[in-house]
């Protein structure tokens, strides 16, 4: 859709310049102007020729009259009708075959990729936990938004750095060694993992509660831990080492693995030298023993950079990363994909880089996403009122496990389906949404076969390898469209790169994940309204073959973008 639109509004704009004598409308102008009609009836594409009428001083149904005729000679490419002040396109079949057809089968999994990224490297910090709290489903968001953001930059041909900015420092560590030494045991913890660790943070939140004292306790150890102090630094390393454990079990079943675990910890020796820097351009003021930037004249709270007991935080330890990122990795673009909590924190943050005189400081984007909940509960870690995101895709694995065996119980390798489709079901849930809404999640709905799932585009994409399959070769015959459900599967297929741009655009999966649905809706009318295998006419069949192997490899391609494996049988 994208070169067609491109073809058109370049034939368009040589038209303008010959009937109207005008150049003052380029093709990008003309581009900009047309619409996708809401009904396909209308065509697939209209100009809306009011939007000409003022430069061109004439009225509407003058100009789609006279850009109609533009069209002569350009058969392979549409037809064309006037209605009132619209001029009303269809792409033709010659068109949807020869161009949309045969560059999937020439570009394969690559169709919808670009250059655009080329020489460039973008770095995306995301999924980041933060050590000994749990990983719970608030956390799926900057997981899967981060990592689908990453392929579709890696797909645009970006260089491309994920880095997992684990919260593997900071005051909690003072609270859970408070808490360890308190009410722990080595015995307890070993064997159940992180479960415990964060039983303690509960526990240790509750307690501090009716006892102040506990908490000061806690910052004493945490800034014992930044001295250096050895027994303090041992049990630090192994909360990390149970934590990352089980972090890694739920990256795998996500198919995610980062390039960097640089987390906050990484930047301790990198810190002071940029406490030296805000102190020197005198951007720092003392409150309280605590070291600040005041941001009163951006509309901001100050952005705290050392505490009374000169620990760091935080920020200081988020100013530094960027720093050392760029110099790195000289990136293009930083990422940082946080719930939407964090937004005026980011945007603190990006004031501080400025204000240090950092002429990179607009490179660093923030991504943020809405709040999940689970049967309209919030969530909250310190309370201990979590869904842990491993507890959630066990669940969805053990349901999509159970059906299997009902339905498909000689099925191969059913573990491996089960957590593709019960992990993707939660993720394709998830992304279907726009990220800044809030969602409340229903495991049903996720897990459904029907409607906007994960498992429906799953198996439609199994559907088009047992098509294929039972096919044995796709036959070489000359091509031929016949019914209006083929063209459909086909205009959805090539709006499928210019989807790729507006997520990537928009910093938006959800894009892919709503064109996903769209093309298997598509795909799947067809496979029932049409016979493929069935087929009389060999060219029929031949080019239906070809029309579910595009989908089928689009399909698949989309699913990956979004974090979803794409088993051939379920
Ligand atoms: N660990 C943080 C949290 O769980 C997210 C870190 C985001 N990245 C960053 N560079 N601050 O809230």
């Amino acid at each position: 859709m994208l070169t067609f639109k491109k073809n058109i509004s370049e034939i368009l704009a040589h038209t303008i310049a010959d009937q109207f004598g005008s150049a003052i409308l380029t093709a990008g102008d003309i581009c900009s102007m047309l619409e996708y009609p809401p009904d396909g009836t209308m065509g697939d594409l209209a100009l809306p020729c009011f939007k000409l009428s003022k430069v061109l001083k004439t009225a509407p149904p003058k100009i789609a009259q006279s850009l109609y005729g533009a069209f002569a000679g350009h058969e392979n490419l549409c037809s064309a009708e006037v209605q009132g002040g619209y001029l009303n396109i269809r792409i033709s079949p010659a068109y949807l075959i020869q161009s949309v057809l045969a560059k999937i089968e020439n570009d394969g999994e690559m169709y919808g990729s670009s250059r655009e990224g080329e020489g460039k490297t973008v770095v995306l910090d995301y999924a980041s936990p933060n050590i000994a709290k749990p990983f719970h489903i608030g956390h799926l968001g900057t997981t899967v938004i981060g990592h689908s953001l990453k392929l579709l930059h890696q797909f645009a041909g970006y260089k491309c750095v994920g880095i997992n900015h684990l919260g593997d420092w900071g005051t909690q560590f003072g609270k859970l060694i408070v808490a360890y030494r308190k009410w722990g045991s080595r015995e307890k913890i070993e064997s159940g993992e992180i479960d415990a660790l964060v039983e303690l943070y509960v526990k240790f939140h509750a307690e501090a509660e009716k006892d102040d004292s506990l908490n000061q306790a806690a910052r004493d150890e945490f800034k014992k831990l930044e001295d250096g102090d050895p027994d303090n630094t041992a049990l630090w390393k192994w909360f990390i080492d149970l934590s990352n454990r089980e972090y890694e079990i739920t990256f795998r079943q996500l198919g995610i693995t980062f390039d960097s675990y640089a987390g906050e910890s990484f930047y301790i020796d990198k810190m002071p030298e940029q406490v030296e820097k805000l102190r020197e351009k005198n951007l720092l003021t003392v409150d309280n023993g605590a070291s600040l930037v005041d941001l009163s004249a951006y509309n901001m709270p100050p952005c705290l950079i050392l505490k009374s007991d000169g620990s760091t935080l935080y920020p200081t330890r988020d100013i530094a990363a960027a720093v050392y990122r760029k110099r790195t990795y000289d990136f293009d673009k930083c990422i940082y994909v946080t719930s939407a909590g964090q937004s005026l924190y980011f945007a603190q943050l990006f004031k501080v880089i400025e204000l240090m005189g950092y002429d990179w400081y607009d490179r660093l984007i923030h991504v943020p996403y809405g709040t999940v909940s689970i049967g309209g509960e919030k969530l909250a870690t310190r309370t201990g009122n979590v869904v842990l995101l491993k507890d959630l895709f066990a669940q969805a694995i053990d349901k999509v496990r159970g059906r299997i065996e009902e339905k498909n119980p000689g099925l191969a390798d059913k573990d491996a389906v089960a957590e593709a489709v019960g992990v993707g079901a939660v993720v394709f849930h998830y992304l279907y949404n726009s990220r800044i809404k809030d969602i409340n999640f229903v495991m049903e709905d996720a897990l459904s076969f029907e409607g906007n799932t994960g498992p429906y585009a799953q198996y439609t994409y199994a559907r088009t390898c047992s098509v294929l399959e039972k096919a044995g070769a796709v036959p070489e015959a000359e091509e031929k469209i016949t019914a209006p459900e083929e063209a459909e599967v086909l205009k959805v297929l090539s709006r499928f790169p210019e989807k790729v741009q507006t997520a990537l655009a928009e910093y938006e999966p959800s894009v892919i994940t709503r064109y996903i649905i769209d093309l298997c809706t598509a795909f799947n009318r067809f496979y029932h309204n049409c016979p493929i295998l069935s087929a009389a006419d060999v060219s029929v069949r031949a080019t239906r073959l070809r029309i579910t192997r595009a989908s089928g490899t689009v399909i698949k391609t989309a699913l990956g973008l979004i974090c979803l494996r794409t088993p051939e049988k379920i």
